[in-house]
């Protein structure tokens, strides 16, 4: 069974509210209550004493009314004791200065007396609680992002880093190229995080700023992983996660989640949908990418439960079937838990005016009917946790390429992500399931390995696609592949796509940044596509050539190539499209490799496919506020805005 769950604070609650609370929740059909996040001060009121009467309390109640607890660790609010008793575990901001404490998030993790503190108090909570039949689960933290604190011991701390992977400032002097503007250290303590707002990323070495990026994401894992064993300790068979998001600083999720039990992501899609057929608002593409985490069903810790607005002014509310249209979308990429955000709007605090399930008022509502609906229609499904999505295509994400594209724009108009994307709304569209894998996720089972812009070079990575092309697979390379070495320096006398340059069959002749302006493209067939913010102009070597440049001093230039390789083949494509160029060249991969997909959906619709043992089921989302209609496989569907149908293997809609 898909578990459901749902964030609850009882201390900001009079307690006399939690047994109709609970009750109200199960009633609904929640099976876990997720607890404590945030509460240290609740905990450990003073330094040393600790407090979990109210606590116990709380899960009893929740356990007398038949649900299960998932425990949160409250290290992301240290008490406000802490702070001022050891002001070192204060986290210091990117201008070099302590931040102002009294909000939550503002620990330095990296702190050994914060680690310390950090340790005790998820010590005595797991001392307490682990192993107990209430707990179903831990969550540690909340929306940890890479550590980018500049405190005297995190610039240590990364001094320290540097020396273990260089050994002598002289080797990281070479590998990072100092000689350039005087930069050639003499002393590891000279070596300082960079500070801004001084001067922008752009104008600071990028050997330097992937380090530094590297540093604060390895800090991330190492939290996690020291606050994991504290639990695991007490408990060998505790399942510990934590909830991630995309935050500002994104740490390194593959290496933070390999520290982990399960993959979970808080889950807020967008509830002003754009007018602008271009943007790619589906929350598609994060699930895909959450499940890639550890390459399994994940877990949502919190899903969009009502208007945002903790950060104010206020959002629009959500659109009737939103709620649970979201929420089944979530379960339809691969969630197996989903537990909205939060119970109860907050009277009190930062997030009075970011909205839970029940408005202040604490009256039934269209959203919790619309969580209900939810409910009843998975207790439908009783077996769907025994499915999981398979995919003929893989989509490869590294931190290294995040990090480096970060600091180093390439182009207006030009983003990482949006490469990734486009390439999975042009799946999902085509109602082909597709993972979004870590680089280095093993290949085998994939027909369709799509590597967009892999820019900072990895050589392994550069073999594995070889023999998965010369084995029969398709790759498909994308522009600013092949730039960067290990370092994020720029490759040397070779040219572009440099280490892809066989792989793919061609060469890169010329590079045109074209930032926001409009380009176009077209194939042989008369389709022709607008492109935008980077044009390759390429000079195939034995590719055959798919579409050419119809504009510029490079008119009549291939734009994207084919290569056969091998048993297989590589696509490049040097240029960034409109929704349609992915559509098109997808859909002529995925029929050239045999992979099944669905013709003539209507934009906005998605299709995907949970299967295995609990069965087979086809999950179609009307992602659009408008109504949508389309023949699939002989059978008229219609859509409501915002809805989803499902399929059983047996032809039943649920
Ligand atoms: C999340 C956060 C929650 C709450 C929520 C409000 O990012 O984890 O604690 O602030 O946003 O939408």
């Amino acid at each position: 069974m898909i578990k459901i769950g749902m964030a609850y604070y009882p201390e900001h609650w009079d307690s006399s509210l939690w047994e109709e609370d609970a009750a109200r929740m199960a009633k609904l059909g929640v099976h876990v209550v997720r607890l404590a996040e945030f509460a240290w001060s609740r905990m450990e009121p003073q330094e040393g004493r600790f407090d979990f009467g109210w606590l116990d309390d709380a899960i009893g109640v929740i356990a007398r009314h038949g649900m299960r607890v998932i425990l949160c660790t409250p290290t992301n609010s240290a008490p406000v004791w802490l702070y001022t008793q050891h002001p070192e575990t204060v986290q210091w901001g990117r201008n070099g200065r302590p931040t102002d404490i009294g909000i939550r998030g503002h620990r330095c993790i990296q702190s050994p007396v914060f680690r310390r503190y950090a340790e005790r108090i998820t010590g005595e909570m797991a001392k307490r609680y682990a192993g107990r039949p209430e707990i179903y689960a831990w969550q540690l933290d909340n929306e940890l992002e890479s550590n980018h604190c500049t405190c005297p011991s995190c610039r240590a701390a990364f001094r320290r880093w540097l020396e273990e992977k260089y050994g002598t400032v002289e080797a990281l002097n070479r590998a990072w190229g100092n000689e350039v503007w005087s930069g050639e250290f003499t002393d590891w303590e000279q070596i300082q995080p960079l500070l801004a707002p001084d001067c922008l990323p752009d104008w600071h070495n990028p050997a330097f700023m992937l380090d530094y990026e590297r540093f604060g994401a390895w800090c991330t894992a190492d939290f996690v992983r020291s606050q994991r064993a504290v639990i695991r300790s007490v408990d060998p068979d505790a399942v510990v996660t934590t909830n991630s998001c995309f935050c500002a600083n994104l740490p390194d999720f593959h290496q933070e989640f390999a520290q982990l039990d399960v993959a979970a992501y808080d889950n807020y899609p967008p509830m002003d949908l754009p007018e602008d057929p271009e943007t790619l608002y589906s929350n598609g593409f994060a699930l895909d990418f959450i499940r890639g985490f550890k390459g399994k069903n994940f877990w949502i810790l919190e899903q969009l439960g009502g208007a945002g607005g903790c950060w104010s002014p206020m959002g629009v509310t959500p659109e009737p079937g939103m709620i649970e249209g979201y929420a089944l979308q979530a379960v339809a990429h691969g969630a197996d838990l989903v537990s909205f955000f939060r119970w109860r709007s907050s009277c009190s605090g930062a997030e009075q005016l970011g909205h839970g399930v029940l408005d202040h008022d604490n009256r039934d509502n269209r959203r919790l009917k619309e969580i209900e609906n939810f409910c009843r229609r998975l207790e439908k499904l009783p077996d769907l946790d025994k499915t999981d999505i398979h995919s003929d295509v893989a989509i490869l994400y590294g931190a290294d390429q995040e990090f480096a594209l970060k600091n180093q724009r390439q182009s207006r108009n030009f983003a990482y992500w949006k490469q990734l994307k486009l390439f999975q709304d042009a799946c999902m569209g085509l109602g082909v399931n597709v993972d979004v894998a870590a680089q280095d996720a093993p290949l085998e089972g994939y027909r369709v390995v799509v590597v967009p812009t892999h820019y900072v070079t990895d050589p392994d990575l550069t073999a594995r696609l070889e023999s998965f092309a010369a084995a029969g697979g398709t790759v498909v390379l994308t522009n600013r592949s092949g730039v960067k070495d290990e370092h994020n320096n720029c490759i040397f006398g070779e040219p572009l796509p440099t280490v892809f340059r066989k792989l793919c069959g061609c060469r890169v002749e010329e590079y045109d940044a074209v930032g926001e302006k409009r380009v176009h493209i077209a194939r042989d067939n008369g389709d022709s596509f607008a492109v935008t913010g980077w044009c390759d102009v390429l000079e195939p070597e034995g590719a055959q050539v798919w579409a050419r440049y119809t504009e510029k001093f490079y008119a009549g230039s291939a734009a994207v190539t084919r290569n056969p390789f091998g048993a297989g083949c590589a696509y490049y494509v040097g240029t960034v499209g409109e929704r349609a160029l992915y559509r098109a060249l997808m859909g002529q991969i995925l029929r050239e490799r045999g992979v099944p997909l669905v013709d003539g959906l209507p934009a906005g619709v998605e299709v995907t496919t949970r299967t295995g043992e609990g069965g087979s089921y086809r999950f179609i989302f009307n992602n659009t506020l408008q109504e949508k209609s389309f023949v699939l496989e002989g059978e008229t569907v219609l859509l409501r805005p915002m809805e989803m149908k499902i399929r059983t293997g047996e032809g039943e809609w649920v």
